[in-house]
């Protein structure tokens, strides 16, 4: 299968052309996608017209699905995965008889690593779109590569040998997650703690890794000294010479590598319907190995 690699120019990201996800791919081309995507950290692929089950066998190519995290709602009945496919989340501000069909809703998305406040953050996560806004809900990516290479010095000999903690108690939207209070004392947040540089297991490459900045906690340094180091480590990770962004349209494809991008989403009007399918692929306990 021939395919065309285009680069977007920016600091990360490339469009694939010529491949059809309704099929399975040649080991050629999987071994083509992936390399670009180890390259690039984000792919695109625009014009597909898939099923679920097309979303799931090409998720397969990069690792093994994670279920959707979305415990809560199967628990109750009220499954925010189609039928048939508990690896597949709905991301969708649509409701059905005055039930969110999917989660996080139509507002702003900060910048965040996704599940990064579990031990073991997914190593990337595919986005197929099904029906977009006419405008605003565009997806944004950091490129934490870049980040970790320009940091400055000073911050470098900060963060070298530093952990973060990673928030559990909120989800990307901001929402506090069911059973969790709200941190008032990030000396006390909940959630994973993970090195802020981290060696990416495929490329070897060190990358900055970030989880999300609210309630964030470098252990060991007194609050303001950790919110200030945070407030400047974030400051250089999302400046817009890092980024790069998506504006959707209904059938692109987006996977992105989790271990070295962060990524955001705009807000969209609630009137105008949103819906994306998701997966996310298992990934491991993040690690730093000095150069
Ligand atoms: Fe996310």
């Amino acid at each position: 299968m021939a395919v065309e690699i285009l680069p977007t120019g920016a600091a990360l990201g490339a469009e694939i052309r010529g491949l059809d996800l309704r099929r399975g791919l040649d080991p050629d081309s999987i071994e083509v996608v992936k390399q670009t995507w180890r390259d690039h950290l984000v792919l695109l692929i625009r014009d597909q017209d898939i099923s679920d089950a097309d979303l799931v066998r090409f998720s397969r190519y990069f690792g093994e699905p994670r279920l959707a995290p979305l415990g809560e709602a199967r628990m109750k009945g009220r499954s925010r995965s189609p039928e048939g496919y508990p690896e597949v989340a709905i991301i969708s501000n649509v409701t059905k008889d005055g039930i969110p069909i999917g989660s996080l809703g139509n507002g702003e998305a900060i910048w965040h690593t996704d599940m990064s406040y579990l031990e073991e953050p997914i190593m990337g996560a595919i986005l197929y779109a099904l029906e977009v806004p006419p405008s605003g809900g565009d997806t944004g990516f950091a490129n934490m590569y870049l980040a970790y290479e320009t940091l400055p010095d000073e911050l470098r000999s900060k963060l070298e040998d530093s952990v973060c903690v990673h928030d559990h108690s909120l989800n990307s939207a901001g929402f506090l997650r069911r059973g969790y209070e709200e941190v008032t004392d990030v000396t006390q947040t909940p959630g994973a703690r993970h090195p802020l540089f981290r060696t990416h297991p495929e490329t070897g490459r060190h990358a900055l890794f970030l989880g999300r900045r609210r309630n964030a906690y470098v252990p060991g340094l007194p609050v303001e000294e950790s919110d200030a180091l945070l407030d400047a480590v974030w400051a250089h990770a999302t400046q817009s010479a890092f980024t790069w962004h998506h504006r959707w349209q209904v059938g692109d494809l987006l996977i992105w590598d989790n271990r070295a991008v962060l990524h955001r989403r705009d807000a969209f009007d609630n009137d105008d319907r949103r819906v994306m399918h998701r997966t996310q692929i298992e990934g491991d306990r993040p690690y730093y190995k000095r150069a």
